[in-house]
């Protein structure tokens, strides 16, 4: 199988490429990134050089380009986007391009070559919950509140126009927060672990109220893996990782785990419109795909702790841009 990884240099990118080609050392992998502030080739250092790999630097929104690459591609797993909800409440340009344009690009592409497309989304195209509502599951309505979440629902709605329309055959994941190694230190738990490795305060929100579910990068991957594999085309499948937690919970774990005093955390002005709480019922993947997460929280979190303790070099050049 030949598939086309989009945004293969990111975070989950290119944690998912080590993981397919761990797992499917026959496949053929193409990684089309156009090396954002968030994309980083240091991530696939380890791989570069084997024959089944090649990595493309270029837009999603380079139709010629991506007309071009897919050609003799057999599946499209599409990482690709704009990420981060702060920047994107600062300038939200970008996020619209890239995110709903790009997916245009990658659709029509795989529309005129019947290619197979698995889309990865947010829990957060749900908007939020209050204390007392069901945790989201795959007929929640949309209701994004952040022009990051806004973007990632229409991508959404369009990957799902192209099946119905086109009988494009396309799948989509909608999986809650990721954490794991190759993370970008602006998001909270790299953001705070660098932070506590220098010895600087960790800025929570509001009073560390909002409530968000944990999953390893790793799970994710495997959910992605079972979806491609076994999922119902047409489908969308949530994923999630069975821990809920404050942020604050979440930094007091942080510190424990970093031997780290409470006086290191500096309470700091809430985001705007930040949602209250993300929960996510991933009970349809476990029942027709037989997944679901198996890394314990407090495992994989002491483990990626390490391992940005071990790769400084990785995260120290990032913390300028
Ligand atoms: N991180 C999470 O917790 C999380 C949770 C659920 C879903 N997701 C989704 O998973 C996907 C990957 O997220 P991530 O955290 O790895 O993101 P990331 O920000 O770490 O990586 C995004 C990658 O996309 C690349 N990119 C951006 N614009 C591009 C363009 N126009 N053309 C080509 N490449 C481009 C960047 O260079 C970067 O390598 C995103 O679609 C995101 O919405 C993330």
């Amino acid at each position: 199988m030949k598939l086309l990884i989009t945004g293969g240099a990111g975070f989950i990118g290119s944690n998912f490429i080590h993981y397919w080609i761990k797992k499917y050392p026959n496949d053929k992998i193409v990684n089309l990134d156009v090396l954002t502030y968030a994309g980083n080739l240091e991530n696939l250092k380890d791989i570069e050089n084997n024959k089944n790999y090649k990595f493309v630097k270029g837009d999603i929104c380079d139709i010629e380009l991506v007309n071009n690459l897919t050609k003799d591609i057999d599946l499209i797993v599409h990482f690709a986007a704009e990420t981060h909800v702060d920047r994107s409440i600062i300038n939200s340009q970008d996020f619209i391009r890239t995110n709903v344009e790009g997916v245009r690009v990658l659709l029509d592409a795989a529309k005129n070559n019947n290619i197979r497309f698995h889309h990865i989304s947010t829990d957060e195209v749900f908007g939020a919950l209050d204390f007392k509502e069901k945790p989201f599951n795959e007929k929640t309505h949309y209701n994004p509140r952040s022009p990051y979440s806004a973007s990632k629902a229409a991508s959404d709605h369009l990957v799902r126009a192209y099946f119905y329309t086109y009988k494009l055959p396309i799948t989509i994941s909608n999986c809650s927060n990721n954490y794991g190694p190759y993370q970008f230190p602006e998001k909270i738990i790299p953001l705070f672990i660098t932070n506590l490795i220098e010895n600087k305060k960790i800025p929570v929100y509001g009073e560390g109220k909002n409530i968000r579910d944990w999953i390893h990068v790793d799970d994710h991957n495997a959910g992605i893996e079972a979806i491609i594999k076994k999922g119902k085309i047409g489908e969308t499948y949530c994923l999630g990782g069975g821990n809920q937690l404050t942020n604050l919970e979440l930094t007091k774990k942080i510190l424990t785990l970093m031997k780290v005093d409470e006086e290191m955390i500096e309470f700091v002005v809430d985001r705007p419109g930040h949602d209250l709480r993300y929960d996510i019922d991933f009970s349809k993947a476990k029942n027709e795909l037989d997944w679901e997460p198996k890394i314990n929280f407090e495992y994989g979190l002491k483990k990626t702790i390490e391992w940005y303790k071990n790769n400084k070099k990785w995260w120290k050049p990032l913390l300028r841009k």
